[in-house]
Protein backbone atom coordinates (compact mmCIF):
# COMPACT_ATOMS: atom_id res chain seq x y z
CA UNK A 1 0.00 0.00 0.00
CA UNK A 2 1.34 3.49 -0.87
CA UNK A 3 1.76 6.03 1.57
CA UNK A 4 -1.03 8.13 0.80
CA UNK A 5 -3.60 4.92 0.47
CA UNK A 6 -2.35 3.93 3.59
CA UNK A 7 -2.98 7.88 5.20
CA UNK A 8 -6.70 7.85 3.69
CA UNK A 9 -6.99 4.13 5.34
CA UNK A 10 -6.39 5.43 8.85
CA UNK A 11 -8.75 8.92 8.49
CA UNK A 12 -11.35 6.44 7.26
CA UNK A 13 -11.27 3.95 9.86
CA UNK A 14 -10.45 6.46 12.67
CA UNK A 15 -13.59 8.27 11.36
CA UNK A 16 -15.86 5.35 11.49
CA UNK A 17 -14.31 4.55 14.97
CA UNK A 18 -15.28 7.67 15.99
CA UNK A 19 -18.84 7.57 15.30
CA UNK A 20 -18.91 3.93 16.59
CA UNK A 21 -18.10 5.47 20.20
CA UNK A 22 -20.46 8.47 19.77
CA UNK A 23 -23.42 5.99 19.11
CA UNK A 24 -22.71 3.99 21.99
CA UNK A 25 -22.48 7.27 24.36
CA UNK A 26 -25.44 8.75 23.01
CA UNK A 27 -27.14 5.16 23.32
CA UNK A 28 -25.95 5.29 27.34
CA UNK A 29 -26.81 8.92 27.68
CA UNK A 30 -30.17 8.61 26.57
CA UNK A 31 -30.90 5.46 29.16
CA UNK A 32 -28.94 7.99 32.18
CA UNK A 33 -31.93 10.47 31.54
CA UNK A 34 -34.48 8.36 31.41
CA UNK A 35 -33.56 6.47 34.27
CA UNK A 36 -32.86 10.12 35.88
CA UNK A 37 -36.14 11.36 34.66
CA UNK A 38 -38.09 8.37 36.31
CA UNK A 39 -36.50 8.46 39.35
CA UNK A 40 -37.37 12.26 39.49
CA UNK A 41 -41.02 11.46 39.07
CA UNK A 42 -41.19 8.40 40.55
CA UNK A 43 -39.83 10.58 43.99
CA UNK A 44 -42.19 13.34 43.60
CA UNK A 45 -45.22 11.18 43.49
CA UNK A 46 -44.06 9.34 46.11
CA UNK A 47 -44.11 13.18 48.10
CA UNK A 48 -47.48 13.99 47.07
CA UNK A 49 -50.49 14.04 49.68
CA UNK A 50 -52.79 10.90 49.21
CA UNK A 51 -55.16 13.23 47.28
CA UNK A 52 -53.00 14.77 45.14
CA UNK A 53 -51.78 11.28 44.46
CA UNK A 54 -55.44 9.95 43.67
CA UNK A 55 -55.98 13.05 41.00
CA UNK A 56 -53.68 12.25 39.43
CA UNK A 57 -54.28 8.36 38.72
CA UNK A 58 -57.87 9.49 38.18
CA UNK A 59 -56.56 12.23 35.30
CA UNK A 60 -54.01 9.75 34.18
CA UNK A 61 -56.69 7.14 33.86
CA UNK A 62 -59.45 9.19 32.16
CA UNK A 63 -56.71 10.11 29.68
CA UNK A 64 -55.96 6.93 29.00
CA UNK A 65 -59.51 6.04 27.76
CA UNK A 66 -60.29 9.36 26.37
CA UNK A 67 -57.05 8.57 23.78
CA UNK A 68 -58.37 4.95 23.02
CA UNK A 69 -61.69 5.91 22.36
CA UNK A 70 -60.55 9.01 19.87
CA UNK A 71 -58.68 6.08 18.26
CA UNK A 72 -59.87 4.85 14.61
CA UNK A 73 -62.18 1.71 15.58
CA UNK A 74 -59.11 -0.29 14.60
CA UNK A 75 -60.01 -1.24 11.17
CA UNK A 76 -60.80 -4.35 10.16
CA UNK A 77 -57.38 -5.92 10.64
CA UNK A 78 -57.50 -8.92 7.55
CA UNK A 79 -59.19 -7.31 4.97
CA UNK A 80 -57.57 -4.07 5.73
CA UNK A 81 -60.75 -2.42 4.56
CA UNK A 82 -63.56 -0.60 5.95
CA UNK A 83 -66.59 -2.33 6.19
CA UNK A 84 -69.62 -0.85 4.74
CA UNK A 85 -72.93 -1.99 5.57
CA UNK A 86 -76.52 0.21 5.02
CA UNK A 87 -78.10 1.59 7.57
CA UNK A 88 -81.14 -0.46 6.98
CA UNK A 89 -80.47 -3.76 5.89
CA UNK A 90 -81.22 -5.53 2.90
CA UNK A 91 -84.37 -7.71 2.67
CA UNK A 92 -82.88 -10.70 2.63
CA UNK A 93 -85.55 -13.36 2.60
CA UNK A 94 -85.23 -17.24 1.47
CA UNK A 95 -88.47 -16.54 -0.41
CA UNK A 96 -87.87 -16.88 -4.40
CA UNK A 97 -89.81 -16.93 -7.31
CA UNK A 98 -89.89 -20.10 -9.33
CA UNK A 99 -92.86 -18.79 -11.69
CA UNK A 100 -93.79 -21.43 -13.75
CA UNK A 101 -94.60 -19.90 -17.93
CA UNK A 102 -97.03 -16.32 -15.90
CA UNK A 103 -97.51 -17.44 -12.82
CA UNK A 104 -95.78 -16.72 -9.90
CA UNK A 105 -95.04 -19.41 -7.60
CA UNK A 106 -93.11 -18.35 -4.35
CA UNK A 107 -91.44 -21.25 -2.47
CA UNK A 108 -89.38 -20.43 0.54
CA UNK A 109 -87.61 -23.66 2.07
CA UNK A 110 -87.45 -26.63 0.44
CA UNK A 111 -85.36 -28.12 2.94
CA UNK A 112 -85.93 -28.20 6.23
CA UNK A 113 -82.40 -28.13 7.64
CA UNK A 114 -81.74 -24.95 6.47
CA UNK A 115 -82.51 -21.83 8.30
CA UNK A 116 -84.96 -19.38 8.56
CA UNK A 117 -83.15 -16.52 6.92
CA UNK A 118 -83.83 -12.68 8.70
CA UNK A 119 -81.94 -9.61 7.02
CA UNK A 120 -79.39 -9.18 10.19
CA UNK A 121 -78.48 -12.90 10.09
CA UNK A 122 -78.13 -12.55 6.34
CA UNK A 123 -76.34 -9.34 6.45
CA UNK A 124 -73.85 -11.16 9.75
CA UNK A 125 -73.48 -14.12 6.64
CA UNK A 126 -72.41 -11.27 3.93
CA UNK A 127 -69.87 -10.52 5.93
CA UNK A 128 -68.65 -13.46 7.22
CA UNK A 129 -68.68 -14.56 3.72
CA UNK A 130 -66.25 -12.00 2.43
CA UNK A 131 -64.31 -11.80 5.43
CA UNK A 132 -60.76 -13.88 5.52
CA UNK A 133 -60.42 -13.81 9.37
CA UNK A 134 -62.54 -17.02 8.56
CA UNK A 135 -59.08 -18.58 7.37
CA UNK A 136 -56.05 -19.60 9.84
CA UNK A 137 -53.75 -17.01 8.28
CA UNK A 138 -56.30 -14.46 6.94
CA UNK A 139 -55.54 -14.71 3.86
CA UNK A 140 -58.83 -16.91 2.07
CA UNK A 141 -62.42 -15.95 2.67
CA UNK A 142 -65.09 -17.78 0.86
CA UNK A 143 -65.37 -15.20 -1.63
CA UNK A 144 -61.78 -16.07 -2.69
CA UNK A 145 -62.93 -19.02 -4.43
CA UNK A 146 -66.85 -17.44 -5.26
CA UNK A 147 -66.29 -14.68 -7.21
CA UNK A 148 -69.93 -12.82 -7.82
CA UNK A 149 -69.09 -11.40 -11.15
CA UNK A 150 -68.43 -15.51 -11.99
CA UNK A 151 -71.84 -16.27 -10.35
CA UNK A 152 -69.45 -17.48 -7.29
CA UNK A 153 -67.40 -19.70 -9.15
CA UNK A 154 -64.08 -18.68 -9.72
CA UNK A 155 -62.78 -19.11 -13.38
CA UNK A 156 -60.30 -21.54 -12.30
CA UNK A 157 -59.95 -25.14 -12.77
CA UNK A 158 -58.71 -25.54 -9.46
CA UNK A 159 -58.42 -23.02 -6.86
CA UNK A 160 -56.15 -21.66 -4.87
CA UNK A 161 -56.55 -22.01 -0.51
CA UNK A 162 -54.86 -21.96 2.77
CA UNK A 163 -50.84 -21.49 2.01
CA UNK A 164 -51.44 -21.58 -1.38
CA UNK A 165 -52.94 -25.32 -1.71
CA UNK A 166 -54.48 -26.12 -4.51
CA UNK A 167 -58.69 -27.70 -4.25
CA UNK A 168 -58.99 -31.36 -5.93
CA UNK A 169 -62.19 -29.60 -7.73
CA UNK A 170 -63.41 -26.89 -9.89
CA UNK A 171 -64.90 -23.97 -7.48
CA UNK A 172 -68.71 -24.46 -8.03
CA UNK A 173 -71.31 -21.49 -8.71
CA UNK A 174 -73.58 -20.90 -5.95
CA UNK A 175 -77.26 -20.95 -7.85
CA UNK A 176 -80.12 -20.34 -5.90
CA UNK A 177 -78.49 -23.09 -3.18
CA UNK A 178 -81.92 -22.69 -1.17
CA UNK A 179 -83.25 -25.17 -3.58
CA UNK A 180 -81.04 -28.25 -2.93
CA UNK A 181 -81.20 -31.10 -0.80
CA UNK A 182 -77.46 -32.00 -1.82
CA UNK A 183 -74.10 -29.92 -2.64
CA UNK A 184 -71.11 -30.19 -3.14
CA UNK A 185 -69.71 -32.26 -6.53
CA UNK A 186 -70.05 -35.54 -4.34
CA UNK A 187 -73.49 -34.54 -2.83
CA UNK A 188 -72.07 -34.57 0.79
CA UNK A 189 -73.62 -31.90 2.20
CA UNK A 190 -76.97 -32.43 2.87
CA UNK A 191 -78.26 -28.24 3.04
CA UNK A 192 -76.65 -25.19 3.03
CA UNK A 193 -76.79 -25.74 7.26
CA UNK A 194 -74.37 -28.51 6.63
CA UNK A 195 -71.84 -27.19 4.31
CA UNK A 196 -71.59 -23.72 5.75
CA UNK A 197 -68.57 -24.29 8.04
CA UNK A 198 -66.85 -27.13 6.24
CA UNK A 199 -64.67 -25.07 3.84
CA UNK A 200 -63.76 -23.26 6.63
CA UNK A 201 -62.50 -26.45 8.37
CA UNK A 202 -61.24 -27.77 5.45
CA UNK A 203 -57.27 -27.79 5.43
CA UNK A 204 -56.87 -27.28 2.01
CA UNK A 205 -59.39 -24.08 1.54
CA UNK A 206 -59.25 -21.88 4.75
CA UNK A 207 -57.72 -24.44 7.63
CA UNK A 208 -59.77 -23.37 10.38
CA UNK A 209 -59.84 -26.54 11.97
CA UNK A 210 -60.85 -25.51 15.10
CA UNK A 211 -64.28 -23.91 14.78
CA UNK A 212 -64.36 -22.65 18.91
CA UNK A 213 -60.94 -21.22 18.52
CA UNK A 214 -62.94 -19.28 15.27
CA UNK A 215 -65.85 -18.44 17.35
CA UNK A 216 -62.91 -16.66 20.28
CA UNK A 217 -61.49 -14.91 16.90
CA UNK A 218 -64.10 -13.02 15.46
CA UNK A 219 -65.09 -11.90 19.11
CA UNK A 220 -62.21 -9.77 19.27
CA UNK A 221 -62.80 -8.28 16.06
CA UNK A 222 -64.20 -4.64 16.23
CA UNK A 223 -67.68 -5.02 14.05
CA UNK A 224 -68.38 -9.25 15.30
CA UNK A 225 -69.81 -8.49 18.58
CA UNK A 226 -72.72 -5.63 17.19
CA UNK A 227 -73.25 -7.64 14.21
CA UNK A 228 -73.96 -11.00 16.38
CA UNK A 229 -76.17 -9.39 18.63
CA UNK A 230 -78.15 -7.84 15.98
CA UNK A 231 -78.82 -11.65 14.75
CA UNK A 232 -78.84 -13.87 17.67
CA UNK A 233 -79.21 -11.54 20.50
CA UNK A 234 -75.82 -10.98 23.38
CA UNK A 235 -73.53 -13.16 23.90
CA UNK A 236 -74.13 -15.68 21.12
CA UNK A 237 -70.70 -15.55 19.13
CA UNK A 238 -70.98 -19.69 19.09
CA UNK A 239 -69.36 -21.53 15.77
CA UNK A 240 -73.00 -22.85 15.29
CA UNK A 241 -74.40 -19.01 14.88
CA UNK A 242 -70.97 -18.86 12.71
CA UNK A 243 -72.47 -21.23 10.02
CA UNK A 244 -76.19 -20.54 10.89
CA UNK A 245 -75.52 -16.47 9.19
CA UNK A 246 -73.74 -17.95 6.66
CA UNK A 247 -76.37 -20.46 5.55
CA UNK A 248 -78.83 -17.40 6.12
CA UNK A 249 -76.58 -15.40 3.65
CA UNK A 250 -76.43 -18.53 1.08
CA UNK A 251 -80.01 -19.51 1.12
CA UNK A 252 -80.75 -15.41 0.33
CA UNK A 253 -78.69 -15.89 -2.73
CA UNK A 254 -81.78 -16.65 -5.31
CA UNK A 255 -80.93 -15.93 -9.25
CA UNK A 256 -84.25 -16.20 -11.00
CA UNK A 257 -84.18 -12.89 -13.46
CA UNK A 258 -82.29 -14.14 -16.60
CA UNK A 259 -83.63 -13.65 -20.02
CA UNK A 260 -84.90 -17.32 -20.04
CA UNK A 261 -86.97 -16.29 -17.08
CA UNK A 262 -88.33 -12.96 -18.64
CA UNK A 263 -89.32 -15.16 -21.35
CA UNK A 264 -91.10 -17.24 -19.14
CA UNK A 265 -93.06 -14.30 -17.46
CA UNK A 266 -93.68 -13.04 -21.41
CA UNK A 267 -91.43 -10.05 -20.94
CA UNK A 268 -89.00 -11.08 -23.28
CA UNK A 269 -88.45 -13.19 -26.68
CA UNK A 270 -86.22 -16.23 -27.80
CA UNK A 271 -83.98 -15.69 -30.89
CA UNK A 272 -84.74 -18.61 -33.65
CA UNK A 273 -81.16 -19.68 -32.00
CA UNK A 274 -82.05 -19.39 -28.83
CA UNK A 275 -85.37 -21.19 -29.50
CA UNK A 276 -83.84 -24.01 -31.26
CA UNK A 277 -81.32 -24.94 -28.46
CA UNK A 278 -84.31 -24.76 -25.89
CA UNK A 279 -85.86 -27.33 -28.20
CA UNK A 280 -82.78 -29.56 -28.48
CA UNK A 281 -81.73 -28.82 -24.46
CA UNK A 282 -85.27 -30.22 -23.99
CA UNK A 283 -85.78 -32.95 -26.54
CA UNK A 284 -83.38 -34.77 -28.48
CA UNK A 285 -80.80 -33.68 -26.57
CA UNK A 286 -81.68 -34.89 -23.63
CA UNK A 287 -80.30 -32.12 -21.31
CA UNK A 288 -83.69 -31.71 -19.29
CA UNK A 289 -83.62 -34.84 -17.99
CA UNK A 290 -80.93 -34.47 -15.87
CA UNK A 291 -80.66 -30.87 -15.76
CA UNK A 292 -84.20 -30.18 -14.46
CA UNK A 293 -86.78 -28.18 -12.74
CA UNK A 294 -86.16 -24.33 -12.09
CA UNK A 295 -82.85 -24.86 -10.96
CA UNK A 296 -81.83 -26.50 -14.08
CA UNK A 297 -79.92 -28.93 -12.04
CA UNK A 298 -81.11 -32.82 -10.83
CA UNK A 299 -84.58 -33.54 -9.00
CA UNK A 300 -83.11 -34.75 -5.97
CA UNK A 301 -86.03 -34.91 -4.34
CA UNK A 302 -87.03 -38.58 -2.41
CA UNK A 303 -89.67 -39.26 -5.04
CA UNK A 304 -87.11 -37.76 -7.80
CA UNK A 305 -85.50 -39.75 -10.38
CA UNK A 306 -82.26 -38.87 -8.49
CA UNK A 307 -83.72 -39.09 -5.17
CA UNK A 308 -82.79 -41.42 -2.69
CA UNK A 309 -80.58 -44.91 -3.77
CA UNK A 310 -80.23 -47.28 -7.09
CA UNK A 311 -82.03 -50.47 -7.35
CA UNK A 312 -78.66 -52.01 -6.28
CA UNK A 313 -78.54 -49.88 -2.82
CA UNK A 314 -76.13 -47.01 -3.65
CA UNK A 315 -77.40 -43.67 -2.68
CA UNK A 316 -78.00 -41.18 -5.54
CA UNK A 317 -78.64 -38.04 -3.93
CA UNK A 318 -78.91 -35.37 -7.47
CA UNK A 319 -75.69 -37.87 -9.27
CA UNK A 320 -74.96 -39.04 -12.16
CA UNK A 321 -71.92 -40.66 -14.08
CA UNK A 322 -71.39 -38.95 -17.78
CA UNK A 323 -69.49 -40.73 -18.89
CA UNK A 324 -66.51 -38.40 -18.53
CA UNK A 325 -63.56 -41.25 -18.33
CA UNK A 326 -63.83 -44.81 -19.33
CA UNK A 327 -62.55 -45.93 -15.74
CA UNK A 328 -62.97 -44.06 -12.45
CA UNK A 329 -60.32 -41.45 -11.43
CA UNK A 330 -62.02 -39.48 -9.01
CA UNK A 331 -64.70 -41.40 -6.89
CA UNK A 332 -67.30 -38.71 -6.43
CA UNK A 333 -70.39 -39.83 -4.92
CA UNK A 334 -70.14 -43.79 -6.28
CA UNK A 335 -67.57 -44.95 -8.68
CA UNK A 336 -67.29 -41.72 -11.04
CA UNK A 337 -71.11 -40.02 -10.51
CA UNK A 338 -70.72 -36.55 -9.90
CA UNK A 339 -73.95 -33.63 -8.59
CA UNK A 340 -75.97 -33.08 -11.61
CA UNK A 341 -75.33 -29.49 -11.42
CA UNK A 342 -77.31 -26.63 -11.91
CA UNK A 343 -76.83 -25.10 -15.11
CA UNK A 344 -77.73 -21.41 -13.73
CA UNK A 345 -75.28 -18.37 -15.08
CA UNK A 346 -73.50 -21.19 -16.83
CA UNK A 347 -71.69 -18.61 -19.43
CA UNK A 348 -69.79 -17.25 -17.01
CA UNK A 349 -68.57 -20.32 -14.62
CA UNK A 350 -66.19 -21.89 -16.98
CA UNK A 351 -64.31 -23.91 -16.47
CA UNK A 352 -66.64 -27.02 -16.69
CA UNK A 353 -67.16 -29.98 -14.69
CA UNK A 354 -65.98 -31.04 -11.65
CA UNK A 355 -62.29 -31.10 -12.33
CA UNK A 356 -62.09 -27.95 -14.49
CA UNK A 357 -61.59 -30.43 -17.68
CA UNK A 358 -63.32 -28.15 -19.92
CA UNK A 359 -62.24 -24.42 -20.92
CA UNK A 360 -65.44 -23.30 -22.69
CA UNK A 361 -68.92 -24.42 -23.79
CA UNK A 362 -67.75 -25.56 -26.55
CA UNK A 363 -65.98 -28.15 -25.01
CA UNK A 364 -68.86 -29.22 -23.05
CA UNK A 365 -71.14 -29.54 -25.93
CA UNK A 366 -68.66 -31.45 -28.19
CA UNK A 367 -68.06 -33.96 -25.35
CA UNK A 368 -72.01 -34.63 -24.88
CA UNK A 369 -72.24 -34.66 -28.62
CA UNK A 370 -69.38 -37.64 -29.64
CA UNK A 371 -67.34 -38.62 -26.52
CA UNK A 372 -69.25 -40.17 -23.91
CA UNK A 373 -67.27 -42.65 -22.70
CA UNK A 374 -68.37 -46.51 -22.29
CA UNK A 375 -67.58 -46.66 -17.84
CA UNK A 376 -69.69 -49.06 -16.48
CA UNK A 377 -72.05 -46.88 -14.48
CA UNK A 378 -72.72 -44.70 -17.33
CA UNK A 379 -76.14 -42.98 -16.64
CA UNK A 380 -78.81 -45.10 -18.81
CA UNK A 381 -80.28 -42.08 -20.34
CA UNK A 382 -77.04 -41.39 -22.24
CA UNK A 383 -77.13 -44.96 -23.69
CA UNK A 384 -78.27 -46.73 -26.51
CA UNK A 385 -78.28 -50.54 -26.56
CA UNK A 386 -76.08 -50.48 -24.12
CA UNK A 387 -73.32 -48.34 -25.88
CA UNK A 388 -72.72 -44.26 -25.00
CA UNK A 389 -74.80 -42.30 -27.49
CA UNK A 390 -73.80 -40.29 -29.89
CA UNK A 391 -75.55 -37.09 -30.85
CA UNK A 392 -73.13 -36.13 -33.47
CA UNK A 393 -74.95 -32.44 -32.65
CA UNK A 394 -74.56 -30.10 -36.03
CA UNK A 395 -72.73 -27.12 -36.21
CA UNK A 396 -76.12 -25.58 -36.41
CA UNK A 397 -77.40 -27.58 -32.94
CA UNK A 398 -74.09 -26.80 -31.31
CA UNK A 399 -74.51 -23.18 -31.64
CA UNK A 400 -77.90 -22.98 -30.61
CA UNK A 401 -77.45 -25.11 -27.50
CA UNK A 402 -74.67 -22.63 -26.67
CA UNK A 403 -76.81 -19.95 -27.58
CA UNK A 404 -79.56 -21.54 -25.74
CA UNK A 405 -77.38 -21.74 -22.55
CA UNK A 406 -76.31 -17.78 -23.11
CA UNK A 407 -79.91 -17.05 -21.55
CA UNK A 408 -79.27 -18.55 -18.24
CA UNK A 409 -77.19 -15.88 -17.38
CA UNK A 410 -79.25 -13.31 -14.80
CA UNK A 411 -76.75 -10.42 -14.91
CA UNK A 412 -78.46 -8.90 -12.05
CA UNK A 413 -77.21 -11.45 -9.41
CA UNK A 414 -73.58 -10.90 -11.08
CA UNK A 415 -73.62 -7.27 -9.14
CA UNK A 416 -76.66 -7.28 -6.89
CA UNK A 417 -75.44 -4.75 -3.83
CA UNK A 418 -76.30 -7.63 -1.08
CA UNK A 419 -74.19 -10.22 -2.28
CA UNK A 420 -71.29 -7.91 -2.81
CA UNK A 421 -68.16 -7.68 -0.84
CA UNK A 422 -69.15 -5.42 2.03
CA UNK A 423 -65.46 -4.35 2.62
CA UNK A 424 -65.18 -1.59 0.45
C1 LIG B 1 -60.03 -22.44 -1.63
C2 LIG B 1 -61.24 -22.26 -2.35
C3 LIG B 1 -62.56 -22.25 -1.63
C4 LIG B 1 -62.91 -21.54 -0.50
C5 LIG B 1 -62.04 -20.66 0.33
C6 LIG B 1 -64.31 -21.80 -0.27
N1 LIG B 1 -64.79 -22.63 -1.25
FE1 LIG B 1 -66.71 -23.19 -1.48
N2 LIG B 1 -66.15 -24.50 -2.92
C7 LIG B 1 -64.87 -24.66 -3.37
C8 LIG B 1 -64.78 -25.89 -4.13
C9 LIG B 1 -63.51 -26.44 -4.80
C10 LIG B 1 -66.06 -26.47 -4.13
C11 LIG B 1 -66.45 -27.84 -4.68
C12 LIG B 1 -65.89 -28.81 -3.63
C13 LIG B 1 -66.32 -30.25 -3.79
O1 LIG B 1 -67.37 -30.49 -4.34
O2 LIG B 1 -65.61 -31.15 -3.32
C14 LIG B 1 -66.91 -25.55 -3.35
C15 LIG B 1 -68.27 -25.72 -3.16
C16 LIG B 1 -69.07 -24.82 -2.46
C17 LIG B 1 -70.52 -24.83 -2.43
C18 LIG B 1 -71.42 -25.84 -3.11
C19 LIG B 1 -72.31 -25.29 -4.17
C20 LIG B 1 -73.24 -26.37 -4.68
O3 LIG B 1 -74.08 -26.05 -5.51
O4 LIG B 1 -73.15 -27.53 -4.26
C21 LIG B 1 -70.92 -23.80 -1.61
C22 LIG B 1 -72.33 -23.38 -1.26
C23 LIG B 1 -69.71 -23.19 -1.10
N3 LIG B 1 -68.61 -23.80 -1.66
C24 LIG B 1 -69.70 -22.15 -0.16
C25 LIG B 1 -68.53 -21.74 0.47
C26 LIG B 1 -68.49 -20.97 1.69
C27 LIG B 1 -69.70 -20.52 2.49
C28 LIG B 1 -67.17 -20.75 1.98
C29 LIG B 1 -66.58 -20.03 3.17
C30 LIG B 1 -66.92 -20.52 4.49
C31 LIG B 1 -66.40 -21.37 0.91
N4 LIG B 1 -67.26 -21.98 0.03
C32 LIG B 1 -65.02 -21.28 0.79
C33 LIG B 1 -63.82 -23.80 -3.16
C34 LIG B 1 -63.76 -22.94 -2.06
C1 LIG C 1 -77.41 -38.28 -17.22
C2 LIG C 1 -77.63 -36.93 -16.78
C3 LIG C 1 -77.16 -35.79 -17.62
C4 LIG C 1 -77.57 -35.47 -18.90
C5 LIG C 1 -78.54 -36.21 -19.78
C6 LIG C 1 -76.88 -34.24 -19.23
N1 LIG C 1 -76.08 -33.84 -18.21
FE1 LIG C 1 -74.95 -32.18 -18.15
N2 LIG C 1 -74.11 -32.80 -16.41
C7 LIG C 1 -74.48 -33.93 -15.71
C8 LIG C 1 -73.54 -34.15 -14.64
C9 LIG C 1 -73.56 -35.30 -13.64
C10 LIG C 1 -72.59 -33.13 -14.74
C11 LIG C 1 -71.32 -32.96 -13.87
C12 LIG C 1 -70.32 -33.97 -14.38
C13 LIG C 1 -68.96 -33.91 -13.72
O1 LIG C 1 -68.53 -32.85 -13.33
O2 LIG C 1 -68.33 -34.95 -13.62
C14 LIG C 1 -72.99 -32.28 -15.84
C15 LIG C 1 -72.32 -31.13 -16.25
C16 LIG C 1 -72.76 -30.30 -17.25
C17 LIG C 1 -72.18 -29.01 -17.53
C18 LIG C 1 -71.04 -28.35 -16.76
C19 LIG C 1 -71.55 -27.74 -15.47
C20 LIG C 1 -70.50 -27.11 -14.62
O3 LIG C 1 -70.86 -26.33 -13.75
O4 LIG C 1 -69.31 -27.38 -14.79
C21 LIG C 1 -72.86 -28.48 -18.59
C22 LIG C 1 -72.65 -27.15 -19.25
C23 LIG C 1 -73.85 -29.46 -18.96
N3 LIG C 1 -73.77 -30.55 -18.14
C24 LIG C 1 -74.72 -29.31 -20.03
C25 LIG C 1 -75.50 -30.37 -20.50
C26 LIG C 1 -76.17 -30.34 -21.79
C27 LIG C 1 -76.14 -29.19 -22.75
C28 LIG C 1 -76.80 -31.53 -21.91
C29 LIG C 1 -77.56 -32.05 -23.08
C30 LIG C 1 -76.80 -32.15 -24.30
C31 LIG C 1 -76.53 -32.29 -20.70
N4 LIG C 1 -75.75 -31.55 -19.88
C32 LIG C 1 -77.02 -33.57 -20.45
C33 LIG C 1 -75.54 -34.75 -16.00
C34 LIG C 1 -76.22 -34.77 -17.21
Amino acid sequence: MTNKKYFWFLKVSSNLTFVADNVKVWKKQREMLTLRLNFKYFVKIKRMTMNKKTLLYFVLLVGFTFSSCLKEPKSPAPTGKTLSLPDVPYAYSSQIDIGRFGAPVIISNVNPENPDVTPDGATLGRVLFYDPALSLNNRVACASCHLQKNAFADGLAHSVGFEGKITPRNSMAINNPVLNRSLFWDSRATSATNLALQPAQNHVEMGMEDLDFLASKLSKIDYYPDLFVKAFGPGQITKENIGNALAQFLCSMTTMNSKFDKVKKNEANFTALEQLGSDIFNGSGKCRECHSGSNFMADDSPSGPYGGTTSSGLSVAGTANTGLDRYTVDEGRNNGSFRIPSLRNIAVTGPYMHDGRFKTLEDVIDFYSHDIQAHDDLDPKLKVNGVPIRFNFTELEKQALIAFLNTLTDEEYLTAEQYSSPFK
